[in-house]
């Protein structure tokens, strides 16, 4: 049985108590998940340190939303990848829409920040996807294409290298316009060619995210190519996200 992931990215929907609660709530209910499942959740920035503390010695990974690639100095509102490894994170999301869209992180960005994830040892997860407009266009490929080659040609990786890449179409985030499984799986194939392209004896994940919910995650996990799942929304709510849990514990134990 492949390991399922289950990342949770609470985004800027919790503050520093909902968070805490709501990790809290996560670990009773993880404990019943079988050993294929891996969940790991993404809180804020702010409420990060006080969960990955709690979350210390149970099966709950934690990651940061965002880091800067830069170790230390003047770069007033930022937090470096090391800053966060020190405090217990194991992943880093890169690349995420939102970033990019709404904060214009470029590519270039999104490249440096993987640099500084794999030479602090943290594992990046890098979000890929196209917008409606790209969509349309026909130019789905392409674009991501163009992410993952900014983002990891011509790195020097060691062999035992491990990383996480998650196929994110922009039009299907937040909105409840999921991709038809079939149609991510397929890109997830090209994703997967791609990367391999790109970098020899590498070990990657492929996650689904985009409008992720309990009715629709056994058909993204179904897929060859799919390793998991990022959820927004629906892993923000004890009720939504458990009720993802338990489809993807059946869908294990098929
Ligand atoms: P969503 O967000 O599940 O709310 O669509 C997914 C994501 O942004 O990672």
């Amino acid at each position: 049985m492949k390991t399922i992931h289950l990342f949770a990215n609470w985004k800027m929907y919790l503050g520093y108590d909902e968070s805490n609660i709501l990790a809290n709530a996560l670990i009773g209910e993880v404990r019943k998940m079988p050993p294929a499942i891996n969940i790991a959740l993404f809180p804020s920035a702010l409420s990060l340190y006080s969960i990955a503390l709690n979350l210390k010695e149970t099966d709950i990974a934690v990651g940061a939303q965002n880091a800067y690639w830069l170790d230390k100095g003047g770069y007033t509102g930022e937090v470096s990848v090391g800053m966060f490894k020190e405090v217990g994170c194991r992943y880093v999301l890169i690349g995420h829409s939102e970033r990019r869209h709404v904060f214009h992180e470029t590519n270039l960005e999104v490249r440096k920040k993987v640099e500084a994830a794999f030479a602090e040892k943290i594992m990046p997860v890098v979000c890929v996807g196209e917008t409606k407009e790209e969509r349309n266009a026909g130019k789905t490929e392409e674009v991501v294409e163009v992410q993952l080659r900014a983002a990891f040609e011509d790195l020097n990786l060691p062999s035992d290298t491990r990383f996480i890449i998650a196929y994110e179409p922009v039009w299907a985030i937040g909105t409840g316009d999921a991709c038809d499984p079939k149609e991510a799986e397929r890109i997830h194939k090209e994703i997967a060619k791609i990367t391999k392209s790109l970098l020899s004896d590498v070990n990657f994940s492929i996650l689904y995210g985009g409008s992720v919910r309990a009715e629709n995650v056994a058909d993204y996990l179904a897929g060859s190519h799919t390793d998991g799942v990022l959820i927004g929304n629906a892993s923000a709510k004890l009720d939504t996200f458990k009720g993802i849990m338990d489809k993807a514990a059946q869908f294990a134990a098929k």
